[in-house]
């Protein structure tokens, strides 16, 4: 992949084919409007359809770029091939650009010491977070070597980092992100395509609030070099970041993007 020569001011999406997992609600959301902003063709791919095909209406009416929905379960390779061949045809045969945002996390509705997992608790969040990423890579990468070209960017945490109370299947899946994205890009990058991962903090939203009270996500703000509360747009500059040529000759690292909590 050559060197990004263009200029500083610009990171455009334009011509650009681009699957959001998870990207109908949440900080995926904010994905999408930043993509759909920079023109790209976007794919949001979700298990949750009404949100999603809401969510693509109004950003092809608001943004003059082409946005469609598709419903899939990314833990199913056959629905996770099929997101891939649609984003294909979006693409005129190109898919630039696979942000692997979907997991379990809101949906995990409470935390619990790890002796109360239960097994299918335990596989069912293998399952979404870490196979989901690697089916949705292997549906993607065929398309991505015919052009040698591909930007993928998974979508970890920093309580990889941290080892957050409470969520150790959740902290091991995003642990998995981060270690499959070094495999990835070791793999990937002779083919053209880079795998990097962004390790979010936590995120005032209304999946963390399900999660956590108002105190704790305050305590946390405390923590921060940059002592705020962290919004889902503040993820916006590193993923789109890595998802354009900008990025074109970093690959396997992971981005923690927490307001300056953790250093690493
Ligand atoms: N919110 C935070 O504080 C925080 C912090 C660090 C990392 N993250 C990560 O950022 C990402 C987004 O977080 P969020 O807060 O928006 O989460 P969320 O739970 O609000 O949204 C997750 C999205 O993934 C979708 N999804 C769930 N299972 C799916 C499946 N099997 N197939 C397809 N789609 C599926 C859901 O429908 C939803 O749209 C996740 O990967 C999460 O782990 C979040």
């Amino acid at each position: 992949m050559p060197a990004y020569t263009g200029g500083l001011n610009e990171m455009c999406f334009k011509d650009r084919t681009v699957i959001i997992t998870g990207g109908a609600q949440g900080i995926g959301a904010s994905y999408a409007r930043s993509f759909a902003a920079q023109g790209a063709r976007l794919l949001i791919a979700d298990l949750s359809q009404d949100a999603g095909e809401r969510l693509a209406a109004e950003l092809s009416d608001s943004f003059a770029c082409e946005v469609r929905f598709v419903r899939v379960d990314v833990s199913e390779e056959a629905e996770t091939a099929a997101m891939a061949a649609a984003a294909a045809d979006l693409g005129h045969g190109a898919i630039d650009v696979l942000v692997n945002n979907a997991a379990l996390y809101g949906q995990l509705q409470g935390k619990k010491p790890f002796e109360d997992i239960t097994r299918e608790e335990w596989d069912r969040v293998m399952a979404v977070n870490v196979r989901g990423v690697w089916n949705c890579v292997k549906s993607v990468v065929p398309y991505m070597k015919k052009r040698a070209y591909g930007k993928i960017v998974n979508i970890a945490s920093v309580v990889f980092c941290t080892g957050a109370q409470g969520f150790a299947h959740y902290v091991a899946s995003k642990a998995a992100v981060v270690g499959l994205t070094r495999a990835l890009a070791r793999e990937l990058g002779p083919f053209g395509v880079t795998v990097n991962a962004v390790s979010p903090g936590l995120v005032t939203n209304q999946s963390t609030l399900i999660l956590n009270t108002q105190d704790y996500v305050g305590r946390m703000a405390g923590t921060r070099a940059l002592n705020r509360e962290m919004a889902p747009d503040d993820l916006q500059g590193a993923v789109l970041f890595l998802a354009s040529e900008r990025s074109n000759f970093i690959t396997g690292q992971n981005v923690i993007v927490d307001g300056g909590a953790v250093f690493v």
